[in-house]
C-alpha cells in the first residue's frame, strides 16, 4: 500500500511539472495548422468580398488584446447600424414584391379555378389555356387596369430597388468600417474559446452560472446558447481537454432541458449530446497513456469506461495532494501552486509574514526626499518589493496611446518553444515616449544605468484580455546570457498601468506569494543571482485574467552597462 502511494506520487510530480507547458503550447502549436472544427466563420465570405485586389489586410489579434477587442466593439456598433439599414431594405423589398404577387393572384383567381378545372378533364391543351386567361383579363376593364398598373407601378419600383444595389451599398460602407484590418477570422474564435476554457480551467468556474452570465460571482447580464455551449464542447473535444468537455457537454444537455420547443435549435438534440459523451469517454481511455506521458492535466485520474460518473479530474488530485509544499529551489511543484496562487493562495509561513511590511523610501535618490516612494516588502529574501503610486494617471495615458497602435501578438500563433502566452506586446524606445521622465524616475530609483538600448531592454507594454495568462518562467538569461551584448538581465520592473477586475495577479510559485496589479504600482525583483547564475526562485507567471482588461509595462536592466554599480548599489541586504 505504502509503495503504490509512492509510486502515485513520483507520478504525479512528473506530471506536474510540465502540464501547464502542453495546455498552452499544444493549443497554439496545433490549433493554426488545422481546419475549424466548427463550420466555416459566419465572416468568411464578407471578408473575401471586401478585400480588394493588391490591398493585404493585417492580421489582427483580436480576443489578445484589450484594445483591439474594444476597437471591434466599437465597429460592431457601426456595423450593426449598417446592418439594420440593409435589413430595412431588404424588408422594403420583400413587400414590393408581395404587393405585386398578391395584386396578381387576386385579379387572377376566378380565371384559373375555371380553365383549370376544363385543362384537367382535357377538354383544352395548354396553349389554348394561356389564350383563354389572356382573354379574360382582356375582356374586363378591371383585370386590364389592375394589370397595366402592376407593370406601370410594382413592377417598376422592384425593378428600382435592385438597381439601387443595396448590396454593392452595404458591401462599400462594410468595407470603409473594416478599413486596413481582418475582420476576426475562424482563428479568433479559438483564441476566445481557448481563453474561455482556461480562466474556466484555472479557476474551476462553475459553468451553470457561466452560462447564465455570472463569471466567478460577478453577474455580466449575458449567456451562452445551447449552440454557443455546444460549440465549447466540440472545441475542448478536439483538443483532448477531456474533462473540461465533459463539463461543456453536461451543460450543453443542462440548458437543452431548460429550453422551449421553439427556442430549441434543430441541429442539436439530448441524444446527439449523449452519444458525444460517450465518444469522449472513450476518447479519453483510448489516449489515456499519452496524455499521462504529455502530462496532460485536463484528463481523469483513471480511465472513465463507460460507467455512469466520473473519477476525479488531474486538476483536482493535484490541488489536493500537492499544495503548500516547502519550496526550495524545487520547481517540480510549480505548476499547481501556481494554479493556486491565481486562486489566491498563499504559502508564506508566518515566519515570513512576520519580515513584512511597508515604509516610505526617502534615501534612494534626493528626489525622493520630497517624494518618498512608498514601499511594500513582499518577499524578503529573495527580495520583492511593490512600489505604490510609482506612476501617476498622466503617465500611464502616455504609455497606453503610445503603445496601443504597436499592439502585436507574440510569440507567432505555432510558436511552440516560447513560454505559453496570450496577450499582445509592444516595445517603446525611450524617443517614444520622451515626454514623460519613467527612465529617469527608474534610473533614480535603482541607481543603475537604465537610459539607452545598450542598458536595458525597450520598454515592454503589454495588454491582456480574458483568458490573457503568461506561463511560469524567469526572466534571467542564464546560459544564454553571453549571446546577449547587454550581458544578462540583473532587474524586473513591472508596472501595472490599471487597476484588474478579477484575475490576473503576477504568481510567484516558489516565494508562495503573489502581487494583486494596483494602477500606478511597480515591483521589482533581481534576476540573477551575485555570482551571475539563475534565480530560479524568481519564478512567476501571469495569471489568467478572469475579467476587465490588463495592461502592465515592463523594464529590464542588464548588466554590462552596470558593472561596478551592480549589486552594491542596489539591494544592501543581499
Ligand atoms: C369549360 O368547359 C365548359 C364545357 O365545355 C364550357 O361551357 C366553359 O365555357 C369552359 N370554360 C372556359 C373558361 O373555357
Ligand atoms: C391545341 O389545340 C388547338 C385547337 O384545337 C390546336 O390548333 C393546337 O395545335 C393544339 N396544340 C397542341 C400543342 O396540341
Ligand atoms: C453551480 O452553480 C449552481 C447554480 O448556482 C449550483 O446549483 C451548483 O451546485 C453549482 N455547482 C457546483 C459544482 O458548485
Ligand atoms: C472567485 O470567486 C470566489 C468566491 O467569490 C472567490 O473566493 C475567489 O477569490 C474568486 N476568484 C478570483 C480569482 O477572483
Amino acid at each position: 500500500m505504502a509503495n503504490g502511494t509512492r509510486m502515485e506520487s513520483s507520478f504525479v510530480i512528473s506530471v506536474a511539472v510540465c502540464l501547464y507547458l502542453v495546455f498552452v503550447a499544444s493549443c497554439d502549436a496545433n490549433l493554426a495548422n488545422t481546419p475549424g472544427p466548427i463550420g466555416g466563420s459566419p465572416y468568411s465570405a464578407p471578408v473575401h468580398q471586401l478585400k480588394t485586389p493588391g490591398e493585404t489586410f493585417q492580421p489582427v489579434p483580436y480576443a489578445l488584446s484589450s484594445i483591439y477587442l474594444t476597437d471591434l466593439a466599437k465597429r460592431e456598433e457601426q456595423v450593426h447600424e449598417r446592418v439594420v439599414e440593409y435589413l430595412r431594405s431588404l424588408e422594403d423589398r420583400l413587400e414590393l414584391v408581395k404587393t405585386y404577387l398578391m395584386d396578381y393572384d387576386d385579379s387572377q383567381s376566378n380565371i384559373k379555378d375555371e380553365i383549370d378545372m376544363n385543362a384537367t378533364e382535357s377538354l383544352i391543351n395548354s396553349s389554348e389555356v394561356e389564350t383563354l386567361r389572356a382573354l379574360k383579363v382582356t375582356a374586363s376593364p378591371i383585370r386590364s387596369y389592375r394589370m397595366i398598373r402592376r407593370f406601370a407601378q410594382d413592377l417598376r419600383a422592384i425593378d428600382k430597388h435592385i438597381r439601387d444595389d443595396a448590396e454593392s451599398l452595404f458591401l462599400d460602407q462594410m468595407a470603409e468600417i473594416q478599413g486596413m484590418h481582418n475582420w476576426p477570422s475562424e482563428d479568433d474564435t479559438y483564441d476566445v474559446m481557448d481563453g474561455i476554457l482556461r480562466i474556466h480551467f484555472f479557476y474551476k468556474l462553475n459553468l451553470t452560472e457561466f452560462v447564465q452570465g455570472r463569471v466567478n460571482g460577478t453577474e455580466t447580464g449575458v449567456k451562452l446558447s445551447t449552440r454557443q455551449c455546444w460549440n465549447i464542447a466540440q472545441f475542448a473535444i478536439r483538443w483532448q481537454f477531456y474533462t473540461l468537455a465533459m463539463e461543456w457537454l453536461e451543460v450543453t444537455k443542462w440548458k437543452l432541458r431548460q429550453e422551449s420547443e421553439e427556442e430549441r435549435w434543430p441541429g442539436l438534440s439530448e441524444e446527439i449530446v449523449i452519444a458525444a459523451e460517450r465518444r469522449t469517454r472513450e476518447h479519453h481511455d483510448k489516449h489515456f497513456d499519452d496524455q499521462i506521458e504529455k502530462r496532460s492535466p485536463f484528463i481523469f485520474v483513471n480511465q472513465v469506461g463507460k460507467g455512469p460518473g466520473l473519477p476525479k479530474t488531474m486538476r483536482e488530485h493535484l490541488m489536493e495532494n500537492y499544495l503548500g509544499r516547502e519550496f526550495g529551489e524545487d520547481t517540480d511543484f510549480s505548476f499547481i501552486n501556481y494554479v493556486a496562487l491565481c486562486n489566491g493562495y498563499n504559502f508564506q509561513n508566518q515566519e515570513e509574514k512576520n519580515k513584512l511590511s511597508c515604509w516610505l523610501e526617502r534615501d534612494r535618490h534626493p528626489y525622493f526626499i520630497l517624494n518618498p516612494l512608498k514601499m511594500e516588502l513582499l518577499h524578503e529574501e529573495p527580495y520583492l518589493v511593490q512600489i505604490h503610486d510609482f506612476i501617476g494617471d498622466h503617465w500611464i495615458q502616455v504609455l497606453k496611446r503610445v503603445a496601443s497602435p504597436m499592439l502585436e501578438r507574440a510569440p507567432p500563433r505555432n510558436h511552440a518553444k516560447a513560454t505559453p502566452r496570450t496577450a499582445t506586446y509592444a516595445w517603446l524606445q525611450d524617443e517614444d515616449i520622451e515626454e514623460i521622465s519613467l527612465i529617469n524616475k527608474i534610473e533614480s530609483f535603482t541607481g543603475l544605468k537604465v537610459a539607452t538600448e545598450r542598458a536595458s531592454e525597450r520598454l515592454q507594454i503589454a495588454s491582456y484580455t480574458f483568458g490573457g495568462h503568461v506561463g511560469t518562467h524567469v526572466d534571467s538569461l542564464g546560459s544564454q546570457a553571453h549571446l546577449d551584448e547587454k550581458g544578462d538581465r540583473i532587474f524586473t520592473l513591472l508596472i501595472y498601468l490599471n487597476d484588474v477586475e478579477r484575475g490576473g495577479l503576477t504568481a510567484f510559485p516558489v516565494l508562495g506569494t503573489t502581487v494583486k496589479p494596483m494602477k500606478g504600482s511597480a515591483v521589482l525583483w533581481y534576476d540573477s543571482l551575485k555570482n551571475g547564475e539563475v534565480d530560479g526562485r524568481m519564478l512567476h507567471g501571469a495569471c489568467p485574467l478572469i475579467l476587465g482588461q490588463k495592461w502592465i509595462a515592463t523594464k529590464w536592466t542588464h548588466l554590462n552597462e552596470n558593472m561596478f554599480k551592480w549589486p552594491c548599489a542596489l539591494n544592501p541586504e543581499v
